[in-house]
């Protein structure tokens, strides 16, 4: 069932919250156990939706995994312990749990089938079936392997140089872990700007040696993994609405706990600097592989900046809610080479900007990304919508926090994918 809520204004955000794991590591350490040997304890795991779709497809495959309230133990009995499934692999609303799992699939000697919801059906999948069936895969899928449902048998995979077109860390991570069933040769992705490297910094912490080099990554293939713990940090893209929220909501003040800061997801704190919020960044010791910090936003004064280049794949999952900062800085705020968007849970351009134009924002989208004139008043007094996508639902949650009148906002489930604590947290705040 598709639930509506009704939001109206909050005063002031204070106190402080724990941000929810991270979700691209969660998924992760959960796919990386379940081929390591050994026993993999993880620790403040993400208990949305997207991560339980990844527990339940390596389950499908054999793997014993066991969930506590946010604390997970994967028994990995190496690649070789997955065995086919009987049923099919339903990975829900989540691209990651696709696009990694099917890099995994194409080295494993048996048949799967992979399905997802209305979303991924739409989204991209040749990024991935493409250079994993250069690397020998046989992979089909609807339009020739376009689209899901996917059906993959693996096995006997040759290492290749892989020119990514596109900054994906999902591509990157689904060819690394197919180069691992390749004999002893070396495989490269090149991107044309760096994509998140969390595959990358994990394999490592399970015992493989990734080479990095500005822009691509290699592995050699033969190597195993071995169990380790994990403690995932908190989701920067999580923390991202309550960083937009602390800085355009009047006498605000949050401290936002243990959030990870990996460089290639930082982007978002390089933006509010730019755009003059006031913010403090303590960085905290003890962490081994995945830098983490406690972060202090307060209410500011913001003026527009430009984003592009470099900067998009440090960002791209947090531009719907820099969208509504944007709104609310003086002067122009321009957002290119952001394409990607477009093949997001929705077409985030074209749901961003629809939905802010409902509640009053001056906001123009562009063939890569988006124009948003500020600082606006939000008017509220409408009906919007998340589109069953968790990023758009939470952007307009907090847009709700400053707008003149209520708003509706309808499929606000779609929210549980990423963090479904995220009202509590937000309650939590309201003063
Ligand atoms: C992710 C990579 C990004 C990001 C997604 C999670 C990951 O996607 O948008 O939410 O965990 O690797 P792309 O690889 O498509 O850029």
């Amino acid at each position: 069932m598709e639930e509506t809520k009704k939001l109206s204004k909050i005063n002031q955000l204070t106190g402080t919250i724990e941000i929810p794991g991270d979700k691209s590591i969660s998924h992760r350490a959960v796919m990386f156990g379940s081929i390591a040997n050994g026993k993999t304890e993880i620790s403040n795991f993400l208990m949305g939706a997207d991560c339980l779709s990844t527990v339940s497809c390596f389950k499908k495959m054999g793997v014993a995994i066991d969930i506590q309230e946010g604390h997970v133990t994967v028994e990995g009995n190496g690649f070789d312990g997955l065995k086919e499934p009987s049923d099919i692999l339903d990975v829900g609303n989540s691209g990651t749990t696709t696009r990694l799992m099917v890099g995994i699939l194409a080295g494993a000697p048996f048949h799967s089938c992979i399905i997802g919801d209305e979303s991924i059906a739409k989204r991209p999948m040749s990024r991935v079936t493409n250079p994993l069936r250069m690397m020998g895969a046989k992979i089909d899928g609807r339009e020739d392997g376009q689209y899901t449902p996917l059906s993959v048998r693996g096995g006997n995979l040759q290492a290749i140089h892989y020119h990514s077109p596109v900054a994906s860390a999902q591509v990157k991570s689904a060819i690394l872990l197919a180069g691992l069933n390749t004999k002893n040769e070396e495989t490269t992705v090149t991107e044309p700007h760096k994509s998140r490297d969390h595959t990358e910094r994990m394999l490592r912490a399970f015992g493989v040696d990734v080479k990095e080099d500005e822009n691509s990554a290699s592995i050699i293939g033969g190597q195993s993994l071995q169990a380790t713990n994990i403690f995932v940090p908190g989701d920067i893209s999580s923390a991202a609405f309550f960083l937009v929220a602390g800085a355009i909501v009047p006498n605000s003040e949050i401290l936002l706990k243990n959030v990870g800061i990996n460089p290639t997801r930082t982007g978002i704190l390089d933006v509010l600097e730019q755009m003059g919020a006031s913010i403090e960044i303590t960085p905290k010791e003890g962490h081994t592989f995945e830098p983490v910090a406690d972060i202090v936003i307060r209410t500011s004064s913001l003026k527009g900046t430009t984003i592009s280049g470099d900067l998009i794949p440090k960002l791209i999952d947090e531009i719907p809610v820099i969208a509504l900062l944007a709104s609310q800085a003086e002067g122009d705020t321009i957002i290119r080479d952001a394409s990607e968007l477009k093949v997001k849970e929705t077409n985030r351009i074209d749901t961003v900007v629809g939905e802010l134009k409902k509640i009053g924002a001056t906001i123009q989208a562009t063939d890569d990304g988006m124009i948003i004139s500020g600082k606006t008043k939000l008017t509220g007094n409408a009906k919007v919508s998340s589109h069953g996508d968790h990023r758009i639902g939470m952007m307009l949650a907090i847009a709700s926090c400053i707008t003149e009148e209520p708003i509706e906002l309808e499929s606000v489930d779609a929210i549980d994918v990423s963090y479904p604590t995220f009202f509590e947290h937000l309650d939590s705040l309201a003063k």
